[in-house]
């Protein structure tokens, strides 16, 4: 990792960048902690363009950069944009990347689209989700957060749970946890979720053990980490919503059936996948792992700025 890196893809980093990384991290929570806001981002500025809808994504990114001193511009809702008007995103990023923003953050509905705004862009581009492809920073935090949870990753035996054909925070988090020696995942999903062709070539390539599953409790006693996902309804048609939904779901009463519950995760945001029950345990973290992404955010913002 580097000044004036772009990130597209959770593929570009490597398990030494991935762990001096979050060495980063910690020095930058433990600062955080004691003195509040820092001052190493004076005088730079975010620009945040989301053109698909985000909470903790773009929030954390612009607390991160606020609390790194710096200032942020936000690209704010389609009704207030010239989008309105039919401009391509395109051209809205051509045209903020010549008032010279430090780092631009980008979502978009199209898979690939991150790298084409890195192309257009002479700012650094941080892909923040381009459709069902990847969301490399997601993947970041959660690492952080399993790595911070379990003492390490090496050895970690990971079920991915629910829409792993269109959520593309699980291609990203599983490249990331590809680096470390020893990963088992169990896709738990019914079969039409299961991950993409392309997704399972790369584990392929690189050794990671997988197995697929319809049944969580088959599986539940081998895992150390339980990772769930939303069903991604605005990338399906409403059919195939309707089929799918609640084709999944966890539950308080469901786990505790269980003698030894896995760290329970979600990127969030959840529907009815998991249940609200389910957060009076202590295996359930993603709270925890959305406090996280701040801390993640100004890591990687602090690396890409060079402060
Ligand atoms: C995820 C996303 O946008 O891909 N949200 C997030 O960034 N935490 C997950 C989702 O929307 O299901």
């Amino acid at each position: 990792m580097r000044r004036g890196m772009d990130v597209i893809s959770a593929l570009q980093f490597s398990r030494s960048d991935i762990e001096e990384f979050f060495t980063v991290v910690e020095e930058i929570r433990r600062r955080v902690e004691s003195e509040g806001r820092l001052e190493l981002a004076r005088g730079r500025t975010l620009f945040t363009a989301f053109f698909e809808p985000s909470t903790r994504t773009r929030l954390s990114f612009q607390f991160a950069m606020i609390k790194l001193g710096g200032s942020v511009v936000d690209l704010g809702p389609e009704e207030v944009t010239s989008r309105a008007k039919g401009e391509s995103p395109e051209d809205t990023l051509r045209t903020v990347d010549s008032y010279n923003p430090d780092v631009i953050v980008v979502r978009h509905w199209e898979p690939g689209f991150a790298a084409r705004a890195a192309e257009i862009c002479r700012a650094p581009v941080i892909n923040a989700g381009d459709g069902y492809n990847e969301h490399p920073t997601q993947a970041l935090l959660d690492a952080y957060t399993i790595w911070r949870m379990l003492g390490g990753i090496d050895g970690v035996t990971v079920g991915l749970m629910g829409d792993l054909k269109y959520s593309r925070t699980i291609p990203s988090l599983i490249y990331t946890l590809s680096n470390f020696k020893d990963i088992t995942v169990y896709f738990i999903s019914p079969p039409q979720l299961r991950p993409r062709e392309e997704v399972l070539k790369v584990l392929d390539q690189r050794g990671v053990r997988y197995e697929f599953t319809r049944n969580l409790s088959e599986v539940i006693s081998r895992l150390d980490v339980l990772y769930v996902t939303r069903l991604q309804r605005e990338r399906m048609n409403q059919d195939e919503y309707e089929r799918l939904k609640g084709s999944y779901t966890i539950s308080l009463n469901m786990l505790s059936r269980h003698e030894r519950i896995p760290l329970i995760m979600h990127p969030l945001p959840r529907t009815w996948e998991l249940a609200t029950d389910v957060d009076q345990l202590p295996q359930a973290v993603y709270f925890e792992q959305a406090r996280n992404g701040l801390y993640v955010r100004m890591g990687l913002l602090k690396i890409i700025l060079g402060v």
